[in-house]
């Protein structure tokens, strides 16, 4: 099969961050533009998925879609609650009218007035709890609308969607069984059923191994040995290496079990990841 280098997958016109809610889809999208913006490639990224973060952009409440620049070369760009209560009434709506705007800031002769041209645009994808929906939009609207606009739309869009040149996606998955599982289905729905290029998986948040084989023998009996605070902090060390082995069990499924490479991110040891920890991460794309 082939496997394009990070550098490549950013050389594609549109990258699709996916994965379940909470594993770091947002995160990975944003250290992804800042891997693209680092490399001189002018750079959106766009949140679809929710509006938690995005509040501030809010209070300027304009119909539509902002751009707004976060660093050299970065741009993101959020959904207004306006349109969401426009496009409420009709079932889909909102998911196509999204992807034709992903799709028209992913035009290198957009001609939106004032309009940016991007070299990439990154989508940072609804949770995937409800499938692969989003992305199949355009071939639903497609197959209803017989004739007309909407079709030709529709049809750019699904056109635009399976072109494995100008269109890849990344999955984010977690270290542990549900999740793991949950990728692999995830990346069949996604290649077989989207006909989208799958170009990686990232098992984000990888706890580090710490101690080595004899470390955690000598924790083992230690423990046995000891009493009070130190042997808690015997204890503590033990679960955490445990853990990591565990983790490590399940990347090797992972690996195994798809088809698309497989990258890992760091557990970043942080109360709250900020611009600096995802730049780091965005060293580690590759
Ligand atoms: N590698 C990591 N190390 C530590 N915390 C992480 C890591 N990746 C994500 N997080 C944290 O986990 C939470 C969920 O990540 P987020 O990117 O918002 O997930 P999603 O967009 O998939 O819901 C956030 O608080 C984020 O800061
Ligand atoms: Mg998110």
């Amino acid at each position: 099969m082939y496997v394009p280098a990070v550098s490549e997958l950013l050389d594609k016109r549109l990258v699709i961050v996916t994965g379940k809610g909470g594993v770091g889809k947002s995160t990975v999208a944003l250290a992804l533009g800042l891997a693209a913006a680092a490399e001189g490639r002018r750079t959106i990224v766009c949140e679809v998925s929710s509006q938690e973060h995005t509040s501030h952009v809010f209070h300027r409440a304009r119909v539509g879609f902002h751009e707004v620049e976060m660093a050299d070369n970065l741009w993101a760009m959020f959904r207004s609650r306006i349109f969401s209560y426009l496009t409420a009434a009709t079932p889909g709506l909102r998911e196509l009218v999204t992807i034709g705007k992903m799709w028209e800031v992913a035009q290198p002769d957009r001609k939106v007035k004032k309009g940016r041209k991007y070299d990439l645009v990154i989508v940072d994808a609804p949770a995937t709890g409800a499938g692969v929906g989003f992305l199949q939009t355009p071939r639903t609207f497609a197959n209803i609308a017989r004739v007309g606009p909407i079709k030709a739309q529709a049809e750019a869009l699904e056109a635009f969607i399976v072109n494995h040149r100008k269109t890849g996606a990344a999955i984010v998955a977690l270290p542990e069984e549900m999740p793991v599982n949950e990728t692999v289905a995830l990346e069949r729905q996604l290649t077989e059923e989207v006909d989208v290029a799958v170009d990686r998986v990232y098992m984000n948040a990888l706890y580090p191994e710490r101690f080595s084989k004899p470390d955690v023998e000598r924790l083992e009996s230690a423990c046995g040995k000891t009493n009070g605070p130190l042997r808690a902090a015997y204890r503590a060390a033990l679960s955490e290496s445990r853990r990591a082995a565990a983790q490590r069990e399940q990347l090797a499924r992972l690996a195994e079990l798809v088809r698309a490479p497989v990258r890992t991110l760091p557990f970043v040891f942080v109360p709250q990841l900020g611009v600096e920890e995802i730049r780091e991460l965005a060293k580690g794309m590759h």
